[in-house]
Formats: structure tokens, C-alpha cells, sequence
């Protein structure tokens, strides 16, 4: 836990109070008979400040002031953020020899200015990066070592320009399939060459470049779906105790948490925050949200949703709000109950009118009101004893 204690410790160090441990509050329904003022809206960040960092995912339009609004709550709420996609390989780093930093660049400086711990994502993944990344001048495909190399150099630039200034990164991203073993990628293709013993090294040089252009960073292993897939669970754990195995620094392991009104269950949850704390590394909520459609796809990959299949026209019923609330709760009474394993929760997104998935998954609805899922989880913080 000394990663999350370092991160907890910066904030509190940025707002230049002391965490002290937490007393017992009393139980009490936070939400206003009225609707709420904003004096009647806590801060997020104040309600869970003793126990895990709190944030979301930026866009652009929150960081460069267009949805100011959006850009209020996260200021408001959030002691971290994350870069929803401005740090991906396909937006910062275009074409081979070209690199777009004014995105990201605007990213930092916005949680610089509003004390937020910023999060890097993603350097590694198969989704989200330019085809270019695995061909050469002639359009075949890479060698290792040019893969290698080219891998290298991006995450070089890209950690390095941002060192001391990012905290954390996530490394790699979603290299696992549901049963556990590594996703066919062109990554695990081209630098694994068909051999079992290979098919772990972009992982493995990843972590290591990542952490020598910056010593100070911590590094993390994201994935979704750990908390409803046990092999795939088992997969994340057989990647950070190979790293460990291997004295390559892996700081912690980021449950996204994609879930939906009747998943993940309670035992799901506790097993994944468990079953990875045991390796001795942090456990992170990195992409929170909750689906609301009654069916589709489960998972989070985008190139599996469309407009249909995330148009959800009961979504703001008082019933669907009424399980959104009790579903959020049910998370966070198991993510309190496990406060010392787990360092930070992000929801993906600020409101529901900016959020990949459409529905309403999110805390602020569409007009950017704290709905009843927002309230549920104060409460939720407030009936715990700890
Ligand atoms: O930037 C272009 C813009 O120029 C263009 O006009 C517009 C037209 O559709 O597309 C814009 O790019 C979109 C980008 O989001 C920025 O809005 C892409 O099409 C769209 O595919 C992309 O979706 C993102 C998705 O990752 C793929 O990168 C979502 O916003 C983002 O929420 C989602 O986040 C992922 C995490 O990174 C990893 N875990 C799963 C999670 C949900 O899919």
C-alpha cells in the first residue's frame, strides 16, 4: 500500500490539510427533500478524502473550458483525473514522426491548476493506436525489434515529457481475453514470434521503459471485466507476480469497473480486490460507470456498441434511477468495506451526457443535476463505521 499512501499523501499535501484517521459518523440521509443547492451538494472529494483519491475521466471539452459546466464538477469533486483519450497512441502520436501534445499538454496543466492527481492513459493497448504502428515503410509487417523499438521510443517521449508530472500510468491496457490468456494482439503477434516464452516481453519492456523515463511514476495494469471473469482475473494476477517475479516495478492493477444494474455481483467485486491485493500491489477503480440498458453488450470495448445499442429511453424513469442508486451503493459499500486495498476510484466521465456509453450510467445527469446515485453513495459513505 505504500503507492496509494504516496498518492493520498500528495493530496493531502496539495490541499495542505492533514489526513488524520477517520472518527465514526453518524448515519444520515444526505439527500435534500428539495432539490439540492449546491452548498446541499458535498464535495465527493471532502466525503472520501480518508479513504481513496476520487475522480473521473476528462474529454477535451471539460479541459479547454467549452463544457464549463463539466469542467465545475470535476473541480468540485474530484481529487484525480484521468485523460479520457487525449494521451492514446492515435491522438498524441498521429504519424510516426509526429507528435500532438497540446490535448494533453492542456490536460495536466488543468489538474495542475485544480490539485488533481493525474493519470496517464493508456501507453500499450491494441485499440486506439494507428495501423502505421505495426508496418514498415513497405507496408509488411514490423520485425520484433523494429516493434520493439518503435514501442520504446513512444513511450519514452510520451512518459518523459510528462515525468514528475503524471503520478501514475496505465502501462499496458486490456491484454487479456476473458479466459485469462493474452488477446491475439499484433503486440503479443509480432514481438511474441509464436512462442509461449515471448508472448510476455511487450508487457514486460513496457513496465520497464515506462518506469526508467520516469523513475518516480507509478505503473499500473488495467483491464475490465476482472471483477466478473475469475480466469480473467487469474490472468491480471499472472501478470504482476510475473513482473514482480521478474523485480520489473508494477505498482498496482486498475479494476475499470464497466458494470450494469445487475452486475458485478457483491462476491465478483470482493474477489477480484482481493485475489489482486494479495500480490502485494494497489488496487485501483480506474473507469466506473453503470449501464442502464436492460440488454447488450457487457463489456468495454467501443467498436461493440453503436447509437442503438446505447439509446436507453427508460433511463431517466424514477424505477431505473431508483436501481442506478442502489447499485452504486452496493459498489461503494464494497469498496469502503475494502478502503485499505484500494487507492483511488474514477468514474469514466463526468455526467451523462458525455459518457461513451450512453444511458445513464454516471453521478450528474444530462442538465448536469446530481441524481439519485449520486446521493446514495454519500450515503453509503456515511453508514459505514470506520
Ligand atoms: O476525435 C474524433 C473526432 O475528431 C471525430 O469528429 C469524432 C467522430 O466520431 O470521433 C472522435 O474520436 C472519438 C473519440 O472517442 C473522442 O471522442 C472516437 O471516434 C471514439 O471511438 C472514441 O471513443 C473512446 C473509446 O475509448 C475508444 O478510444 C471513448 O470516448 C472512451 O470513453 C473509451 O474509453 C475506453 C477506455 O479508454 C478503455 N476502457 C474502455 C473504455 C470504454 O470503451
Amino acid at each position: 500500500m505504500r503507492a496509494s499512501l504516496s498518492l493520498l499523501a500528495f493530496t493531502c499535501a496539495l490541499s495542505g490539510r492533514l489526513c488524520v484517521a477517520q472518527t465514526p459518523r453518524p448515519a444520515e440521509d444526505p439527500r435534500p427533500s428539495a432539490p439540492a443547492t449546491e452548498q446541499e451538494v458535498p464535495a465527493l472529494k471532502k466525503v472520501f478524502e480518508d479513504l481513496f483519491l476520487i475522480g473521473g475521466a476528462l474529454n477535451r471539452n471539460v479541459v479547454t473550458g467549452r463544457d464549463a459546466a463539466g469542467a465545475a464538477i470535476a473541480v468540485k469533486h474530484f481529487s484525480t483525473a484521468t485523460a479520457e483519450n487525449d494521451l492514446k497512441w492515435q491522438l498524441i502520436h498521429p504519424q510516426l514522426d509526429r507528435y500532438d501534445w497540446e490535448p494533453a499538454d492542456g490536460y495536466v496543466a488543468f489538474c495542475e491548476k485544480n490539485r488533481m492527481v493525474a493519470i496517464g492513459h493508456c501507453l500499450v493497448w491494441h485499440s486506439q493506436v494507428p495501423r502505421w504502428v505495426f508496418r514498415d515503410d513497405s507496408g509488411n509487417p514490423l520485425t520484433r525489434d523494429a516493434l520493439l523499438a518503435r514501442m520504446k521510443d513512444h513511450i519514452v517521449a510520451v512518459v518523459g515529457r510528462y515525468r514528475g508530472r503524471i503520478q501514475g500510468w496505465d502501462v499496458v491496457n486490456e491484454a487479456l481475453d476473458e479466459n485469462g490468456a493474452l488477446r491475439g494482439t499484433p503486440w503479443v503477434r509480432i514481438i511474441g514470434e509464436g512462442s509461449a516464452d515471448k508472448q510476455y516481453d511487450f508487457i514486460e519492456h513496457a513496465f520497464r521503459w515506462a518506469h526508467e523515463a520516469d523513475p518516480d511514476a507509478e505503473l499500473f495494469y488495467n483491464d475490465y471485466n476482472l471483477e466478473v471473469s475469475r480466469a480473467k482475473c487469474d490472468g491480471a494476477v499472472a501478470i504482476v507476480k510475473r513482473l514482480q517475479s521478474k523485480g520489473i516495478r508494477i505498482d498496482g492493477v486498475g479494476i475499470q469497473l464497466h458494470g450494469g444494474l445487475g452486475y458485478p455481483s457483491i462476491e465478483g467485486l470482493e474477489h477480484a480486490i482481493t485475489t489482486l491485493a494479495a500480490t502485494g500491489v494497489e488496487v485501483m477503480i480506474t473507469e466506473l460507470d453503470i449501464r442502464t440498458q436492460a440488454r447488450g453488450y457487457r463489456g468495454a470495448d467501443i467498436g461493440k456498441v453503436s447509437r442503438k445499442s446505447t439509446s436507453d429511453p427508460g433511463a431517466a424513469s424514477a424505477e431505473t434511477q431508483k436501481k442506478l442508486a442502489d447499485k452504486y451503493a452496493e459498489i461503494f459499500s464494497v469498496l469502503i468495506e475494502h478502503r485499505k486495498e484500494i487507492s483511488r476510484v474514477t468514474f469514466w466521465g463526468i455526467h451523462d451526457g458525455a459518457s461513451w456509453i450512453g444511458g445513464s450510467p454516471l453521478l450528474f445527469d444530462r442538465s448536469y443535476k446530481p441524481k439519485e446515485a449520486f446521493f446514495s453513495v454519500v450515503k453509503a459513505s456515511r453508514e459505514r463505521q470506520y
